[in-house]
């Protein structure tokens, strides 16, 4: 049933994420693809009554799918807000294979030690955080993180990756203010979208009777209404994207993009 939440693996997986083919990372920083699930009315996260909703949007077989995409790159990067959120390690399926390098970016450092994001992992995670207090710092080391503490500059941070850690291709997972911030540097390559059979909603403009609308957001609303795949001020013009690849698994698409110019995003 879609949205169920379980991870128990499909009977029959499908096998299209398989073998993907990808470009030559560009000159300068790893190939960069994003992988996100959304309702069909473009809903990447899940609210009630103001407050977020840890169901799951896609079904079983996208989580599976999900697991089997990170064979292919050699490294796995989250914003903190999903990390806090859902704080376990990004482990790629089967459980033999390298693992990825997990990355997560923050800026005040907060973020789940005590979970198996850290405890659980199968190589050290890296944070990249701009300077943190000497507490957060310790209780990352501790927790056996890497930390690189860095200016907000993911070009930077992209090269570095590429140059210290032998990373030719980042699976960025989220979430949509990340996704964002990585598309407005020009670091987006390529998009896999899996569009689960669902309407959610956003919540956030709300037109009363007389016909004004609201944006619940500004007017103090809780942030964590149901959120886009991106998030922050809005592209102009918008981001072109050309279809690679379709599937089908019941009502669940599984859309594959690139960008028709990773530098055109503003
Ligand atoms: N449907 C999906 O496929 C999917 C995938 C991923 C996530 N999600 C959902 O998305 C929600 C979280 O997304 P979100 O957009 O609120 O947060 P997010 O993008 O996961 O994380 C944002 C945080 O990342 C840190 N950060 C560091 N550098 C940044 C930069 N340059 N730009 C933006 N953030 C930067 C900051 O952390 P600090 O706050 O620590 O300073 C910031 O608050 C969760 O509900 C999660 O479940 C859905």
């Amino acid at each position: 049933m879609p949205g169920q939440a379980t991870d128990t693996a499909p009977p029959c997986l499908p096998t299209f994420y398989d073998d993907l083919v990808f470009p030559p990372p560009p000159p300068g920083r790893p190939y960069v693809a994003i992988n996100m699930v959304s309702t069909v009315d473009g809903r990447t996260t899940l609210s009630r009554e103001g407050k977020p909703v840890a169901e799951r949007i896609g079904s079983p077989v996208d989580r599976t799918l999900m697991k089997r995409l990170r064979t292919h790159f050699d490294a796995v990067a989250r914003g903190a807000e999903t990390v806090r959120q859902s704080p376990y390690y990004p482990w790629a399926e089967p459980r033999e294979t390298r693992q990825p390098l997990a990355v997560v970016f923050t800026r005040s450092g907060r973020l789940p030690v005590e979970a198996s994001f850290f405890t659980g992992a199968p190589r050290p995670p890296l944070v990249v955080a701009p300077r943190l207090s000497g507490d957060r710092l310790k209780a990352l080391r501790q927790a056996g993180a890497e930390v690189w503490e860095t200016e907000d500059d993911l070009p930077a941070v992209l090269r570095r990756l590429g140059e210290e850690k032998a990373v030719r291709r980042l699976l960025l997972e989220g979430g949509p203010h990340l996704n964002r911030a990585f598309l407005a540097a020009g670091a987006v390559d390529e998009l896999f979208l899996t569009l689960a059979p669902r309407l959610a909603g956003s919540g956030h403009n709300r037109r009363d009777a007389a016909g004004a609308t609201t944006d619940t957001r500004k007017a103090g609303g809780n942030m964590l209404l149901n959120l886009s795949l991106v998030e922050g001020e809005p592209f102009w013009p918008p981001v072109e994207l050309q279809l690679i690849s379709v599937f089908r698994v019941e009502s669940e698409l599984f859309l594959r993009y690139r960008l028709s110019d990773p530098k055109a995003a503003r």
